[in-house]
C-alpha cells in the first residue's frame, strides 16, 4: 500500500470516528430525530473534508442497515440501544466505523454494549499475518459468551477495497472453522454484532438503502435520472432521501423498481434479529501490517 493511500485512509479514518462520535452524542439525547441526525452526520463528514460513503443507524433489534427517509418520524428514546455506522471516503479509500449508545441515563444495557466492545478488542489483539480467520471469531465470539450473550453469526466483519465496501473476505465473529490467512496489506474492518436474541439477523424490508452493481438498459426517465445519479458513487451505496430530494417521490419509487428488476441496482433492507433480541455493535478499520494500524479509533474510544 502506498504511503498516499495510506494517508487517504488515515484522513478518512479521523473524519469517520470523528463524526461517529459527534452523531452518537446526540443519539444519545431522549427526543433526538433520527432524520436530523442522519443529515448532520453526512453535513458534518464533508465539513471536515470527507467524502460521504453512508450515514447509517439502527434501533434495539434491528442490527444495520436503517436509513431515515423524509418522511421518517423516528425519535430516540429513553432505553433504547441505538448503533451508529459512518463511512467516509477519500478518492474511494474507505474508512467504515460503528458504536453502540444507549439513550437516556438509565445505564440498562451496559453489559450488552461493553460486551460487543469486549469483542471488538479482542479481535483487534490477534490480527498480524499469518492469523487464521476462524481465531478472530473465536475471540469475539468468547468475550459475548462471558457476559451472557451471544454474537450475530450470519453477520461479519469484511476487507475493503477501493470503492469496495466488502471486498470479498468476511471476518467471522464465531468460529467458523475458516482458515484463511490474514495477509499484510489487507484493509479490514471487524464489527461483532452481540445480541440477547438468539444470534441471527433476517432482513425486514422495505429498504431505504441500496447499491447499484451492473448498469442494465432502462426503459423509463424516472430510472435513467437514478443511474445519472448514483453512477458517480461508483457502487458505494446510496439512500432514498438523497434522491427523493432532487427526483421526488414517485419518481424514485417508479425508478427504483425498474433498477432491481433489471437487477441493476441491490436492495439492502434493514436487518432485524430473528428472535427480536437487543443487538449492539462496534467496527474499526484497520490495514494489516506488522504493526495493525486502527485507523478510526477516536481519542475518546475505550476499544
Ligand atoms: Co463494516
Amino acid at each position: 500500500m502506498s504511503p498516499e493511500i495510506v494517508q487517504k485512509l488515515l484522513q478518512a479514518g479521523k473524519v469517520a470516528a470523528q463524526v461517529r462520535r459527534e452523531g452518537a452524542a446526540k443519539l444519545r439525547i431522549p427526543g433526538a430525530s433520527a432524520l436530523e441526525v442522519m443529515d448532520f452526520c453526512e453535513k458534518r463528514i464533508q465539513q471536515l473534508g470527507g467524502q460521504i460513503a453512508w450515514a447509517q443507524m439502527a434501533l434495539n433489534e434491528t442490527a444495520a442497515h436503517f436509513c431515515p427517509d423524509d418522511e421518517d418520524k423516528t425519535v430516540m428514546k429513553e432505553g433504547d440501544v441505538v448503533k451508529i455506522d459512518i463511512g467516509v471516503h477519500l478518492d474511494g479509500y474507505i474508512a467504515d466505523n460503528a458504536m453502540t449508545i444507549e439513550v437516556g441515563k438509565a445505564n440498562k444495557h451496559h453489559d450488552l454494549i461493553k460486551a460487543a466492545q469486549n469483542a471488538l478488542t479482542a479481535a483487534i489483539k490477534l490480527v498480524e499475518p499469518g492469523r487464521q480467520l476462524w481465531e478472530l471469531g473465536e475471540a469475539q465470539y468468547s468475550e459475548a459468551e462471558k457476559m451472557g450473550f451471544t454474537t450475530v453469526k450470519n453477520l461479519c466483519g469484511h476487507t475493503i477495497g477501493r470503492y469496495k465496501v466488502h471486498d470479498g473476505i468476511s471476518i467471522p465473529s464465531y468460529n467458523n472453522k475458516d482458515k484463511t490467512e490474514i495477509e499484510e496489506g489487507w484493509q479490514i474492518a471487524i464489527e461483532p454484532f452481540v445480541t440477547n436474541g438468539r444470534g441471527l439477523i433476517k432482513e425486514k424490508p422495505p429498504s431505504t438503502i441500496f447499491m447499484l452493481e451492473t448498469e442494465r438498459g432502462v426503459r423509463s426517465p424516472h430510472a435513467r435520472k437514478i443511474l445519472e445519479e448514483v453512477k458517480p458513487l461508483q457502487g458505494l451505496p446510496f439512500t432514498t432521501r438523497w434522491l427523493t430530494r432532487k427526483l421526488g417521490k414517485g419518481a424514485v419509487a417508479f425508478g427504483l423498481r425498474e433498477l432491481q428488476q433489471n437487477g441493476s441496482v441491490h436492495a439492502y433492507p434493514p436487518l432485524v434479529e430473528v428472535a427480536n433480541g437487543l443487538v449492539s455493535q462496534f467496527e474499526h478499520s484497520m490495514i494489516v501490517g506488522k504493526k495493525t494500524t486502527v485507523y478510526t479509533r477516536h481519542a475518546d474510544d475505550e476499544w
